[in-house]
C-alpha cells in the first residue's frame, strides 16, 4: 500500500509513518521545512517539501499521484491565529480533496476532533474558532465522493500506547495516547470496506484490531 501522510511530521503522523513503514509499506509525505527530511526518512518514509496553507491544488497533487490513500493529521496547533486555523484546518482539507479529485486518488483518513471536546473548559477564543474549521472540513468532506473515513480521536497523550481503544460513531470524550491513535489509523487503512464512517476513538480495553474487525462487519 502507498500511503500519503499532510502531517508526516508530527507528532501523530510521525507515528502512523513509522508504523506503515514497518510493515512495509510505502510511506510519504508533505513537510514544511528541509531539515524535517532526515528525521521522516528516518522513519523509513520519504516527503515532498511544501505547505498546505500556500500550495496549489495542482502541486499538491502532483506530490500525491501514486499513492492509494491519503491521511490528513496536520493541524495549526494552538496558535491564537485563526486565519492560520482557517488555511491547514479547514482549507487544507478542502485543498486536499481537490488535489485528491486531480490525482485520481479516492480514499481519504482525515483526523478531526470530537465537537464537545473540552466544551467544558474556559479555552481561548481561538479554540472555538479551531473546532468550527475542523467542523467545516468534516462537513465538506461527508458531502464529498470520496472514500472518506472521519477519525475523530480525544484528547491526544504522548503515553505509551496500550494497543486498546473504544471506537465506535460514539465515545465519550477523555484522553488517548497518539500511538494508540496512530495504531488505529494504520489498521483502519488496512480496511478498505471500512468508507464514510464517522469514528470517535478513546481510550478503552478493545484490542484495536478487533475493534477495527468489528467495524466491517
Ligand atoms: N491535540 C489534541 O489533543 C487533539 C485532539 C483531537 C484531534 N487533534 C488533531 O489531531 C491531529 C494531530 O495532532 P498532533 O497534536 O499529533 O499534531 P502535531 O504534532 O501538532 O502535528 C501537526 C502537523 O501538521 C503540520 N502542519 C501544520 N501546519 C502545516 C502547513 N501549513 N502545511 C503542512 N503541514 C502543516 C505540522 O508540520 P510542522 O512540523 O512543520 O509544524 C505537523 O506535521 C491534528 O489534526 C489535530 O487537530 C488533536
Amino acid at each position: 500500500m502507498k500511503v500519503f501522510i499532510i502531517g508526516i511530521s508530527g507528532a501523530t503522523g510521525s507515528r502512523v509513518a513509522r508504523l506503515l513503514a514497518d510493515e512495509g509499506n510505502t510511506v510519504s509525505g508533505l513537510y514544511r521545512h528541509p531539515e524535517q527530511l532526515a528525521g521522516i526518512q528516518a522513519l523509513g518514509a520519504s516527503g515532498t517539501l511544501g505547505d498546505v496553507a500556500t500550495t496549489s491544488e495542482e502541486e499538491l497533487a502532483s506530490a500525491i499521484t501514486g499513492a492509494d490513500v491519503l491521511v490528513f493529521s496536520a493541524g495549526a496547533g494552538e496558535q491564537d491565529d485563526d486565519s492560520m486555523i482557517d488555511a491547514v484546518d479547514r482549507d487544507g482539507v478542502l485543498k486536499t480533496i481537490a488535489a485528491l479529485r486531480i490525482a485520481g486518488i479516492s480514499r481519504l483518513l482525515l483526523v478531526s476532533v470530537f465537537p464537545e471536546a473540552w466544551r467544558e473548559r474556559h479555552m481561548p477564543k481561538s479554540f472555538e474558532h479551531y473546532m468550527a474549521a475542523k467542523k467545516q472540513a468534516d462537513v465538506y468532506l461527508v458531502h464529498s465522493e470520496l472514500d472518506w473515513v472521519i477519525l475523530r480521536p480525544s484528547a491526544l497523550t504522548d503515553d505509551p500506547g496500550t494497543g486498546r481503544v473504544s471506537l465506535s460513531e460514539a465515545e465519550i470524550h477523555i484522553d488517548i495516547s497518539r500511538d494508540d491513535v496512530a495504531a488505529t489509523i494504520a489498521t483502519l487503512l488496512h480496511r478498505p470496506e471500512v468508507r464514510r464512517r464517522i469514528l470517535e476513538v478513546t481510550a478503552g480495553g478493545t484490542p484495536i484490531a478487533s475493534a477495527v474487525a468489528t467495524l466491517s462487519n
